[in-house]
């Protein structure tokens, strides 16, 4: 029995796969994984639908207390950050790769196939993935490997019994989990054209959000959020619940260019509230407790963590050293933040942490322990290599 395990959204991409793995592929058996990484329950739902009707071997795994907790809050901790957009889709798929390899293992299988255009970021995220974990692993993207449009695909599914109503429904194409929703397709390619309200599914229009400003607390530990106004929860309900209230403000709408991997520029649409109040909260708290040499250089070990995540090489030595420096700065953020959340906007209140390099006696303006008549050296020393510079020029003529 040759099997292969498809790596299943539900969506018309991967539905067209599951006959033509049978037809054109030479597959006896198609195993369908969906792994739960926070996207609407209706999906999931509808995923398990498809599959049956199509008679696959299906799994779904719940992977969304995994996700927060080793992707979401890792990508907190790095400020997780590129060309503005928080890496939502990004961060998932090596979890979804390694869900499927891990189905993949428990049948013995280790033949794969996905759904990912030959266009996109997503084909080197999860065949990274799956190579990876399973360097055997044979790997099909029917959609690339045939130069595959929504025409045929459709068409396709009419001949094949493929159920695609609500795929004919839908004017755009969506990814969404915990950590944001990506909206892209349709007009919105175009980077002149102004997103309609419609597209918007977790946030409010910042014109319709609640007049008054909602104040909020969060508690970090080791650098990652632990509590919302005190309450404490897991990772996953942490996230959804920062969402809502994000949302509900209409914080978190992110619009932009965006360079793929490949190079090709698309315009992207974003709603990542949550994210967004975590990711602006976190920055607060590390600029309390850091110091200026740490601060500087994280950024920098930042943005390249930022680049392997947003690639895919979840897997990559480079990402575990700069883990490393990463993870020991983030022993001492722990604290907690105050933010006020205003129609669209997030504005930090307060920050406080048992570690905070901060002496209010030494920052007062109404002190004396700080004695300025000492200042007076350092400050005439300063920029002597500049200023000798400029005196040579002026000497030495120009
Ligand atoms: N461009 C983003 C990324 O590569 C998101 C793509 C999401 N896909 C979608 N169909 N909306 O991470």
């Amino acid at each position: 029995m040759k099997k292969v395990v498809l790596v299943y959204s539900g969506g018309l991409d991967t539905s067209v796969c599951i006959p033509l793995m049978r037809e054109e592929y030479g597959y006896d058996e198609v195993v369908t994984v969906t792994v739960d990484v926070g996207q609407p329950v209706e999906d999931i739902r509808q995923a398990e639908a498809k599959a049956k009707a199509m008679k696959t071997e299906h799994y779904t795994v719940d992977a969304k207390e995994e996700f927060a907790r080793d992707f979401c809050f890792k990508a907190v901790r790095a400020n997780g950050d590129y060309q503005g957009y928080p890496m939502s889709t990004s961060i998932a798929r090596p979890l979804i790769a390694a869900k499927a390899v891990q189905v993949a293992r428990e049948l013995k299988a280790d033949s794969f196939a996905h759904g990912c255009t030959g266009k996109g970021n997503d084909q080197f995220r999860i065949e990274f993935g799956i190579r990876t974990l399973m360097p055997e692993a044979r790997i099909h993207a029917p959609v690339r490997e045939r130069n595959m449009t929504r025409s045929w695909e459709i068409e396709y599914a009419r001949q094949k019994g493929v159920p695609i109503q609500q795929s004919l429904e839908k004017i755009w194409s969506i990814d969404e989990n915990l950590w944001g929703r990506s909206i892209e397709g349709g007009r919105l390619e175009e980077p002149d054209f102004a997103p309609p309200e419609e597209i918007f599914h977790w946030t409010k229009s910042p014109r319709l959000a609640p007049d008054h400003p909602l104040e909020i607390e969060i508690r970090f530990k080791d650098g990652a959020p632990v509590a919302i106004d005190g309450k404490e929860a897991s990772p996953a309900n942490l996230v959804g619940k920062m969402n809502q209230l994000a949302g509900e403000c209409g914080v978190g709408r992110i619009d932009v260019m965006e360079d793929r991997l490949m190079g090709l520029k698309v315009r992207e649409n974003y709603e990542c509230p949550g994210a967004t109040v975590f990711l602006t909260a976190h920055r607060a708290l590390e600029a309390l407790v850091l110091t200026r040499e740490e601060m500087r250089f994280k950024k920098t070990i930042d943005q390249e963590w930022s680049r392997l995540a947003y690639e895919g090489l979840w897997w990559d030595p480079f990402k575990d050293d700069l883990e490393a420096f990463i993870g020991k700065t983030q022993e001492r953020v722990e604290g907690a933040v105050r933010l006020r959340l205003y129609k669209g906007s997030v504005q930090i209140v307060g920050r406080s942490s048992p570690w905070a390099l901060y002496s209010e006696e030494l920052a007062s303006f109404d002190t004396t322990s700080f004695d300025q008549r000492e200042s007076a050296g350092w400050v005439k020393n300063f920029g002597l290599q500049s200023r000798l510079f400029h005196h040579l020029k002026q000497k030495l003529g120009g």
